[in-house]
């Protein structure tokens, strides 16, 4: 065998102390029986930032040391927090801060753990974000199911009113902001901004176009608004006390800091871990012992969800890419909000990108037709080959109706959609049809599974009534 066709030794991370570290910035109090208290709070520090903030700062201050620290947003798309905060035109008010806790992708839960474990810190951030943007008042939308979450942020909500943290003359200063506490009816479309504009002025949670309902310019009440995401804002607080630079210093100077990601799926040690943000890689996250531990039962990766239910697959090849936004996007797909699913090689593939569809076909909000029939035939020709009733132009048909959503079944995603809701039931199909296509015609010659795989019960398929569509 020649060296070029010898497979290189990939490394090795299965040893504690292998991989780069860096300080924990928000999941401090995490193992902290009382980090979510008032006085658990400000025992460890909490609140100083905001004093800092508002007695030694200007709004335009603490705007540049964001700036500084090109965090990018972390509710999915990217964009860096300071640049947005700058969209804002100047001189029309009042204005509006909206936080984003509707958290409902599969496998996402890092924002609901920092808003039960910390909610402290992120009210801080959002006051001290109100302070930045002169917003009138701020807006923290919680995910409709999180009951924990809701009840600790009122709690802490109380709490920092009594103790002037919110409301009128905050510590004494001039600056005064009302945060209200909100929740959903259990929608993941409204985890799409201008969905939740909608919803908290009371309507029906649909996405609006953009252009023109760029929530910068026509937010809420049709105001200036800004929409940023619960980790986003969390970060806040560390970047006052500690500077903008010190944050732009962790992590990649491609992604800046560090960075929560949620790990789920077949691994030993599922959970949310801050690392420092564009260096560490998958395989690291996966093999650690200080993060996942590996893959159970000392299997292999067959596959990979590296940022959430709307992100294109990743494979073997991948595990060495570092989580770098521009890195991860060049290599066609995205890091998104953070979720990450492991599929080990026992992991039947037709099945997993049915489970993966059908809940955008199920959360699709209607207002589009590529997307409200679209991904209703996606998940309905998926089921068919699942219950062994699958056509030989099954497959050609998935990704015909995945084209008339997306064209061209690219990344980044086109659309013929007023949201990215629609494009995303593309990737899960994308991705499986073209690396694992024997996989769907091994069940439609044979009316089951390839061999090796576990196929998990679905509704209406396996164990239930079968369905012919
Ligand atoms: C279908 C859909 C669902 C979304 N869900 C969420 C969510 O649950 N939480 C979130 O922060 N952002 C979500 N986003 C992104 C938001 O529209 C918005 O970009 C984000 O809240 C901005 O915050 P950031 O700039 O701090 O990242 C979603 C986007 C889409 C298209
Ligand atoms: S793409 Fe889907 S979820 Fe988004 S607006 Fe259209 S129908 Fe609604």
């Amino acid at each position: 065998m020649s060296d070029a066709t010898v497979p290189p030794t990939p490394p090795d991370y299965t040893q504690p102390g292998r991989v780069p570290t860096g300080p924990k910035l928000i999941t401090t109090r995490f193992d902290q029986p009382d980090g979510y208290t008032y006085d658990g709070y400000v025992r460890t520090g909490g609140y100083t930032a905001l004093r800092k903030a508002l007695t030694e700062m200007t709004p335009e201050q603490v705007h540049q040391e964001v700036k500084t620290s090109e965090m990018q947003g972390r509710g999915g798309a990217g964009f860096p927090a300071g640049t947005k905060w700058g969209f804002l035109p100047p001189d029309v008010f009042p204005r509006y801060l909206v936080i984003n806790g509707d958290e409902s992708e599969p496998g996402t839960y890092k924002d609901r753990k920092l808003m039960e474990l910390d909610p402290h810190q992120l009210i801080e951030g959002v006051v001290i974000a109100a302070y930045a943007v002169r917003a009138a008042q701020a807006f923290l939308y919680v995910r409709g199911e999180m009951a924990l979450a809701q009840e600790r942020l009122a709690q802490a909500l109380n709490d920092a009113y009594a103790h002037n943290l919110i409301g009128r003359n905050i510590l004494g200063t001039d600056f005064s902001v009302d945060v209200v506490l909100t929740w959903g009816a259990g929608a993941y479309i409204v985890g799409e901004e201008t969905a939740l504009i909608e919803s908290l002025e009371g309507e029906r949670g649909m996405p609006r176009l953009k252009p023109p309902y760029f929530p910068a310019s026509k937010g809420l009440y049709l105001q200036p608004t800004i929409v940023n995401n619960v980790e986003t804002l969390s970060n806040v607080p560390w970047i006052v006390n500690q500077s903008g630079q010190a944050f732009h210093d962790l992590g990649a100077p491609t992604s800046t800091g560090m960075r929560i990601f949620a790990v789920s799926g077949h691994v030993n040690h599922p959970g949310v871990f801050e690392v420092p943000n564009g260096i560490t890689t998958f395989r690291m996250l996966f093999d650690a012992p200080e993060y996942c531990g590996g893959v159970r039962d000392g299997r292999s990766v067959k596959a990979f969800i590296p940022g959430g239910a709307s992100a294109m697959w990743f494979f073997d090849e991948h595990l060495d890419l570092p989580l770098d936004k521009p890195t991860i996007d060049k290599a066609g797909s995205m890091l998104g909000s953070g979720a990450i699913v492991v599929m080990d090689d026992t992991t039947d593939m037709v099945a997993a990108c049915w489970n993966v569809v059908n809940f955008f076909s199920r959360e699709s909000c209607g207002k589009c037709t590529p997307c409200r029939e679209g991904t209703t035939w996606l998940q309905r020709i998926l089921k068919r080959i699942l219950a062994g009733d699958g056509r030989p132009e099954d497959i050609d048909l998935l990704m015909d109706v995945s084209e008339s959503i997306s064209p061209g079944i690219a990344w980044p995603p086109r659309q013929t959609t007023i949201c990215p809701l629609g494009p995303s039931a593309v990737s899960p199909i994308a991705s499986a049809v073209r690396r694992f296509r024997h996989e769907f015609e091994h069940y439609i010659q044979h009316g089951r599974a390839v061999d090796g795989v576990v196929t998990p019960p679905i509704h209406g398929v396996h164990g239930g009534a079968r369905i012919h569509v």
